[in-house]
């Protein structure tokens, strides 16, 4: 009986005690998922991230009098040594649920290949309706923005507070806050940088996380804790108010950040200026302000000064009037040129959009475990 075998016969087990909740869970065969997408045909590619290519599929199930529609994620350069460490990380991931998470579906490992299946999301991601093949169509009113920055919160809190063991996401970006059939945000993506195998010294790792969403420690140092992914959340939560991207292009040598063109207006207590020029002017005023305040302060540059993400939630809900007005009387919405935010340096055109571990530095194992 070889290794996935024998995990999958524990699994069973496990799911009845587990009950029906869990039973959508599986192993899928590399031939299921070759039929599913039309074995991997480009038409079916939804797109392609850092640890492979994404491709939309359809499952018949016997049972079922409809297909299912599911997205299957191919990991490329994948080691075949680490068959069981992966199947154990991704029974931890699998088990991690919440209404804001996109959890897994399943996953197949059979010889060098290694694919994780997920729900389709038919909405795609955030960064489909704020920058791509979607954002014509403004389907991303006010009301739908509000709820997905709440929901984004509670699930990305979830995962440092509540789910054991606590993950760190390390890569939160519009392109990993997919959206449901009612426009729910999904953050997916999480714990991802766990599935690397110890010392596949062939697998080209990278430090998790796009330029423009790192938080400067992180990008420094390489250390990730929960306030780097607050910091990522806070960029997130500009660019879904603004509608503009995390580094804007000023010139052919020089990007300017989010943060830096957002802190000013912010200062003149210029909100309007902030949003989305796609709203037309239709947004509930003290939620958009709410939104920018709470997105500036989890941006902070210093680490120690960013909310914990269950405060963010809080915040978001506008559960405290009184914290909100003590956000509004920080000094750094005073100055721009608050000692304690961003140094105000805009970012070097020769940076590539991902920072990779080529550039010496190694995250730590295990860092995300609490
Ligand atoms: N379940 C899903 N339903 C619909 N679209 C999806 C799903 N999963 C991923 N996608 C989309 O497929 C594309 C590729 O995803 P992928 O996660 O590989 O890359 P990424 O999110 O751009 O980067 P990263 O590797 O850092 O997560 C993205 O546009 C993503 O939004
Ligand atoms: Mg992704």
């Amino acid at each position: 009986m070889d290794l996935y075998s024998m995990f999958c016969c524990g699994r069973v087990s496990d799911r009845r005690e587990r009950g029906k909740k869990q039973q959508t869970w599986r192993v899928f065969s590399l031939k299921e998922l070759h039929a599913a997408t039309n074995n991997f045909n480009y038409d079916n590619k939804l797109g392609e991230g850092g640890f492979g290519s994404v491709y939309w599929g359809q499952l018949w199930d016997g049972s079922q009098v409809t297909n299912m529609q599911i997205a299957v994620k191919r990991l490329k350069n994948w080691s075949n040594k680490a068959d069981l460490e992966f199947a154990v990380e991704v029974e931890i991931l699998a088990r991690v649920r919440h209404k804001n998470l996109l959890s897994l579906r399943g996953y197949c490992a059979e010889g060098q290949e290694r694919l994780i299946v997920y729900d389709y999301m038919p909405n795609l991601s955030l960064l489909s309706h704020l920058h791509g093949q979607h954002s014509a169509e403004c389907l991303l009113d006010w009301n739908r923005r509000m709820s997905i920055a709440v929901g984004a919160s509670d699930g990305i809190a979830y995962l440092h507070h509540q789910s054991t063991p606590h993950i760190i996401h390390r890569d939160i970006k519009a392109s990993n806050v997919l959206l449901d059939s009612n426009f729910q945000a999904r953050v997916a993506d999480f714990g991802f940088a766990k599935l690397i195998p110890d010392g596949a010294t062939h697998v080209t790792t990278r430090v998790k996380g796009t330029l423009g969403y790192l938080a400067p420690e992180y990008a420094m140092l390489g250390k990730a804790n929960e306030s780097c992914d607050v910091y990522s959340f806070g960029i997130l939560l500009l660019e879904l108010a603004s509608g503009r991207k995390p580094l804007e292009k000023l010139s052919a040598t020089v990007k300017r950040s989010i943060t830096d063109w957002a802190l000013p207006l912010v200062c003149e207590r210029k909100f309007g200026e902030l949003a989305d020029p796609k709203l037309n002017g239709k947004y509930v005023e003290e939620e958009l302000k709410r939104l920018i305040l709470v997105a500036l302060v989890c941006a902070n540059s210093l680490p120690e000064k960013r909310p914990t993400m269950l405060e963010v939630v809080d915040l978001l809900k506008g559960i405290s009037k009184e914290k909100l007005a003590e956000l509004e009387n920080l000094e750094l919405f005073k100055s721009p040129q608050a000692a304690d935010y961003n140094d105000g340096a805009s970012v070097a055109e020769d940076s590539s959009d991902f920072i990779s571990e080529e550039k010496d530095f190694k995250p730590e194992k295990n860092e995300e475990r609490g």
